[in-house]
């Protein structure tokens, strides 16, 4: 097969005219910031994942940040798992915690709830689970071993049903190579009235929205001004022009994960037998093959030459400075050398996903 000249993104965003018309009303509205497209965006996305309430943040990060701080978690001892994204393991550090990071099971790569009960402490307060590349850690063992505060980090489920509802609260990303980008934003969901109240509150520094002022809160006509502000808040709401992408995206999302579902299909069915497929994921994140170990890093050169880039996901967290943890992590160590993410996204078509297996199948059947 001849090799393409552009480059194959490994991940990426797929917009169109939708997204920009969506844009031009709210560049044309004259109402840019956190308004009503927010609270539409709000309330439709509670609706779809089946929570009562939802708060729109600037991101992920963000909102876990956000919950932590509602939730008054400091100078605890928080769990997390060792396969993840850095955040996951570095935002309880902004919040002075410790990062308790533990192996994860090697058939999903979630975080294993026997790792949690050997290691939890007695300040082990927060477990923050990952559903690693959309599939769902084993709530229901998790629950039988640990009785604290669970975060639910959905960045990657967005949206496979039930996710997000097996934790105290979930937290997801729209983050620009996720499964409903927008190039950044968050969104914390919960059925918790009084967590979600307070994290909405600490969005913008403590202050009632400026939105509902303008829309005469203060039941006189005209813009009310004045606020009162009663608790230490942050600045981490989303404003219109992203919450106006993401509505948008939420209407093409079924047809979006239909389509990343079909592409683990055909990985799954034509991949040459060298290479470990996933275990099934509704929202396909990341399709997070593993390869021989030996050949791992050769392939992501071969693939790289052939104009396909692949990445790794993730880097075992407890490899980076300040996350260094004094533990051996059996699974992770013979796992995360394996892994190899191969490229599944909405901005493919049919001949990049023919291209994509051609080409690992003879890397394999000329090396392996
Ligand atoms: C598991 C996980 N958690 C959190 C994040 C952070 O999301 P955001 O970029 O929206 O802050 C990511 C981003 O890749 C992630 O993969």
């Amino acid at each position: 097969m001849e090799i393409r000249e552009n480059m194959l993104p490994v991940l990426g965003p797929k917009g169109g005219e939708e997204e920009v018309q969506a844009l031009r009303e709210v560049i044309e509205s004259g109402w840019w910031g956190k308004g009503p497209k927010v609270a539409q965006f709000e309330e439709e996305f509670a609706k779809m994942v089946g929570h009562k309430y939802a708060v729109a943040v600037t991101s992920n990060s963000h909102g876990q940040d956000l919950v932590m701080k509602a939730m008054g978690f400091k100078g605890i001892d928080v769990i997390n798992p060792a396969i993840s994204f850095i955040a996951t393991a570095m935002i309880p550090l902004w919040n002075d915690c410790t990062s308790n990071i533990v192996d994860v099971k090697r058939d999903t790569l979630c975080i294993n709830p026997e790792e949690v009960e050997q290691y939890k402490k007695s300040n082990s307060e927060l477990l923050i689970a990952v559903d690693e590349a959309g599939v769902l850690c084993d709530y229901k063992e998790l629950r039988k071993v640990f009785d604290g505060f669970i975060l639910q980090d959905t960045a990657h489920s967005c949206w496979t049903p039930g996710a997000g509802l097996d934790g105290d609260v979930a937290v997801w990303s729209f983050q620009a190579v996720k499964t409903m980008p927008a190039g950044d934003g968050g969104m914390i969901t919960t059925n918790d009235k009084q967590l979600a109240d307070k994290c909405r509150e600490m969005t913008w520094f403590g202050v009632s929205s400026t939105w509902s002022r303008a829309q005469g809160q203060s039941g006189k006509p005209g813009y009310s001004w004045d606020y009162e502000v009663d608790l230490l808040g942050y600045k981490y709401y989303m404003i219109d022009i992203i919450a106006a992408i993401c509505l948008e995206q939420m209407k093409k999302l079924p047809e979006h994960l239909k389509f990343r579902r079909h592409v683990q299909s055909r990985y799954n069915a034509e991949l040459n037998p060298m290479i470990e497929r996933p275990p099934h994921s509704e929202t396909v994140q990341y399709y997070v093959s593993r390869v021989p170990s030996e050949h791992r890093d050769s392939m992501i050169d071969y693939l790289a030459d052939k104009k396909i880039h692949t990445s790794v996901h993730f880097k075992p967290l407890y490899k980076y400075g300040p996350l260094k943890q004094d533990r051996e992590y059996p699974v992770c160590e013979s796992e995360w050398v394996k892994l190899l993410t191969l490229p599944c996204h909405n901005r493919m078509v049919e001949e990049d996903i023919d291209y994509v297996i051609y080409w690992v199948n003879k890397y394999c059947e000329d090396n392996i």
